[in-house]
């Protein structure tokens, strides 16, 4: 594997510590390699005292287990290091003939497994090299494969043409687009818990679903990503991706087979259903808003306009919520509200399928008496993995009152407390096996910026009309440690619901 972007945050924080534990549970092939590429000048040594520092602080933060010295040592006398620059042929060619000397060294097979863990503005260069270098094709005894992770572009036009771009160069089955939710186990659940069960799929659909809210909630602030955050907004950072996937996922048919063509055919026959909305209209549908100073999960958040990197007037979207219609036989009429921000008042990311009320209410139940509560089932992605189904049940006692209960599935406390494996995990032993199920067709990736490039228009235009009416662009605000602001309410409240509050600890 040679990552590109080496000496980085992911590397450090995420792909390092994912290897080693994959190394750990003898999952790593016996000829695996890790070769860091990046500007950083450092030697073979240099990264493996770095690998060693960055895989012990982040070990037990993410697997929950102790730093192994003598596996560590074992470990790290596969990893190397290659200092070169992301657009000069020579560093390729130099490049080039490290990866031939550790294949002529070890047992590598000559698989080769590069991974853009880089900013995407030297995603294109990079390649480009690569296949100049003659590191692209398969070498005639091994295969080569690209994992390229995000930002896959900004919008719909420069996705297509960095999909142009790597198509050029590489084939579509060696192109391996990350998203990271898709290797967190409650994402993939979603599938086994509704193709893997036949009591829930009968009833997953416009006949008993009222409408489906999916929350994806962070409570820090941008913290020191400004100078990235800014350019991006939540739309582009977590809608076009994470919170779209879980759209998809949720809202799929059956796939022909569990694998990677049938379950992708389905996920773009979702998205491709997803009404495009007027740019004009945006208003309509998609609500955005910044957060101001405040408190969320008990650490004091600035204000977004006043964060390290932020410029003064700013009008990135920290926050949207979203209305979406989703046009096939299966969701017409069912609405998808979808909400993601960050300083939200905890982080939490959860499916809620709302179904419909019976006919007739006629206990003399909390439900009857307010209209809030309906059943639900609440898919929570983390924390506290989780499965909750809440309906209402008679109160003990001589009167017929009811009163909401739920019934639930806890990951750790059905599988142990170490249940949960980090997503990169997956995700690398899947591209390294040939597996793309977890990752993004190029025709997903391209859907989803399309809607979401609806929106993004019709923000520059509303945008435009402001200045020249020569007024100052503001956008709805919300305090930091709240649930967004009064506009996201009024989303649902129009239709006559009211956004699911994430409750923890079992039982409501
Ligand atoms: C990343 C975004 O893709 O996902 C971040 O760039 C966000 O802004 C992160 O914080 C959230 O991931 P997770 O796994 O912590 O929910």
């Amino acid at each position: 594997m040679v990552a590109f972007g080496a000496s980085g945050d992911l590397v450090r924080r995420k792909l390092l510590p994912a290897l080693f534990h994959l190394y750990r549970q003898k999952l790593l092939h016996k000829g695996f390699v890790l070769l860091g590429y990046a500007r950083t000048p450092m030697s073979d040594i240099e990264f493996r005292n770095q690998a060693r520092d960055a895989v012990r602080t982040h070990l037990t933060e993410e697997y929950g287990i102790e730093f192994d010295t003598h596996a560590w040592d074992d470990f790290a006398s596969g990893l190397f290091y290659q200092t070169g620059s992301y657009d000069e042929r020579s560093s390729f060619d130099a490049l080039a003939l490290r990866v031939a000397e550790l294949d002529a060294a070890l047992p590598t097979q000559s698989n080769h497994l590069f991974y853009l863990a880089t900013p995407p503005n030297v995603f294109e260069p990079i390649t480009a090299l690569l296949a100049d270098a003659g590191l692209s094709s398969p070498h005639k005894t091994g295969w080569t494969r690209l994992i390229v992770e995000k930002p896959f572009g900004h919008d719909l036009p420069s996705a297509q043409r960095l999909n142009d771009h790597l198509l050029h160069i590489f084939q579509e089955e060696q192109i391996y687009r990350i998203d990271h939710y898709l290797g967190k186990e409650t994402v993939q659940n979603i599938l086994v818990f509704r193709f893997g069960n036949g009591i829930f799929e009968p009833i997953w659909n416009r006949n008993y679903v009222d409408h489906v809210q999916i929350t994806v909630s962070e409570s820090l602030g941008v913290g020191t990503r400004g100078g990235y955050y800014d350019k991006s907004g939540a739309i582009r950072d977590m809608v076009q991706n994470h919170v779209m996937q879980l759209v998809a996922l949720t809202a799929m048919e059956p796939p022909v087979s569990y694998d990677a063509e049938s379950v992708r055919n389905q996920k773009v026959n979702v998205l491709r259903s997803i009404r495009p909305i007027d740019p004009l209209d945006v208003n309509k549908w998609v609500v955005r808003a910044q957060y101001t100073e405040g408190t969320a999960d008990g650490e004091e958040i600035p204000g977004y306009l006043e964060s390290e990197g932020i410029p003064l007037l700013s009008t990135t979207e920290t926050y949207v919520a979203w209305k979406l219609e989703i046009d096939n036989w299966r969701w017409n009429g069912v609405p998808f509200y979808l909400r993601t921000g960050k300083a939200l008042p905890t982080k939490v990311t959860e499916v809620n399928i709302m179904f419909r009320r019976p006919p007739l209410m006629f206990f003399n139940s909390h439900a009857a008496r307010s209209p809030r509560v309906r059943n639900s089932l609440t898919l929570r992605i983390q924390p506290d993995e989780s499965i909750i189904l809440s309906f209402d049940a008679k109160r003990p006692g001589l009167q017929l009152d009811v009163e909401p209960v739920s019934m639930d599935f806890v990951y750790n406390r059905a599988f142990g407390d170490s249940a949960i494996s980090d997503a990169y995990e997956r995700l690398l032993l899947d591209a390294m096996l040939g597996d793309s199920t977890l990752f993004i067709r190029r025709d997903e990736t391209e859907l989803a910026w399309d809607r979401v490039t609806n929106v993004l228009d019709g923000w520059a235009l509303q945008d435009e009309l402001i200045r020249r009416r020569g007024r100052a662009l503001a956008l709805p605000q919300y305090a930091a440690g709240t649930w967004g602001p009064p506009e996201s309410d009024e989303l649902l409240a129009h239709d006559g619901h009211h956004w699911h509050e994430p409750v923890f600890g079992g039982a409501r």
